[in-house]
């Protein structure tokens, strides 16, 4: 299975992200979701910005009507829906919405100079794609509410120390990037069978009670005992061979 890299490139705003770029994000997504070849995508930016938040220009001027009759943001957490691995490798600057975007994602891979924060508060307005939920998942209540309501950036040191990054490089954007990329390879040689549930169920847990969480886990796991892979792994174990998937 192929892994593929979006590159955010609007160099002059910082890869602000407006309507038009997640209109081209999204669509270029829901090409390679559908392309039974791709097992992991890596979205990174540039080594000054993955992106610096939402279009503040684009924003100025909404009204509350424009804002909720339009459902203005709702199509940025499209990734969200998608199957495929997802990883963000982020150098430079993720603000804001850039911040956002990062924890869509379902890992994050970032240099320790990279630069996050919510500092909607500072333009009279408060995380709006999810921030306010998905960092209090990461980092806790206290620490979450004291990054929101006083806007302060953290270093992408802190963000490893934090759980919100998986893996901190302490080298420069490529290797950031090369480090993603590398694990992105990796999952896509596993079976897609088994990877899709996978991160099916990790994502579970942030929605169920450990109860309903561990039930589900069951049943999805009991499931894959019908797939053509789990025989195929088990049996080349056994026989100390490489397994190779057949994604069934
Ligand atoms: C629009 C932006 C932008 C943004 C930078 N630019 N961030 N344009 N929206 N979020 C533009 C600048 O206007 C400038 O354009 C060019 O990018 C370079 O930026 P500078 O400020 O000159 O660069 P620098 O001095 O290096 O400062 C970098 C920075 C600063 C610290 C990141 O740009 C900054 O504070 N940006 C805003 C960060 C922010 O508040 N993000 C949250 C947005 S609200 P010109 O044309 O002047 O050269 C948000 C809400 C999310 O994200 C809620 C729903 C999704």
């Amino acid at each position: 299975m192929n892994t593929v890299r979006f590159t955010l490139n609007r160099p002059k705003a910082l890869n602000a992200l407006s309507s038009p770029l997640f209109r081209e994000l999204n669509d270029a997504l829901t090409r390679f979701e559908e392309d039974k070849g791709t097992g992991a995508i890596v979205i990174t930016g540039s080594e000054k910005a993955f992106a610096a938040g939402a279009d503040i220009k684009e924003m100025a001027p909404l009204t509350f009507s424009d804002a909720y009759t339009n459902n203005f943001i709702a199509p940025w957490s499209y990734l969200t829906t998608l199957r495929t691995p997802i990883i963000a490798a982020v150098s430079g600057y993720a603000l804001g919405g850039g911040c956002e975007l990062a924890l869509m994602c379902d890992m994050i891979y970032c240099t320790s100079s990279a630069t996050f924060g919510q500092p909607e508060i500072r333009l009279g307005i408060i995380p709006g794609a999810g921030g306010s939920q998905r960092l209090t998942a990461a980092v806790g209540k206290s620490k979450a509410m004291e990054l929101i309501l006083t806007g302060h950036n953290f270093s992408g040191k802190e963000a490893g120390d934090w759980g919100v990054a998986a893996q901190v490089f302490d080298g420069s954007h490529d290797d950031c990037l090369n480090g993603a990329l590398e694990t992105a390879t990796k999952i896509a040689g596993f079976s897609r069978v088994a990877v899709t549930a996978a991160k099916e169920v990790v994502n579970k847990s942030q929605d169920l009670s450990l109860r309903e969480g561990v039930e589900f886990e069951r049943r999805v796991f009991h499931g894959l005992f019908g797939s053509k892979d789990q025989k195929i792994g088990m049996n080349a174990f056994a026989k100390k061979e490489k397994a190779q998937w057949t994604n069934e």
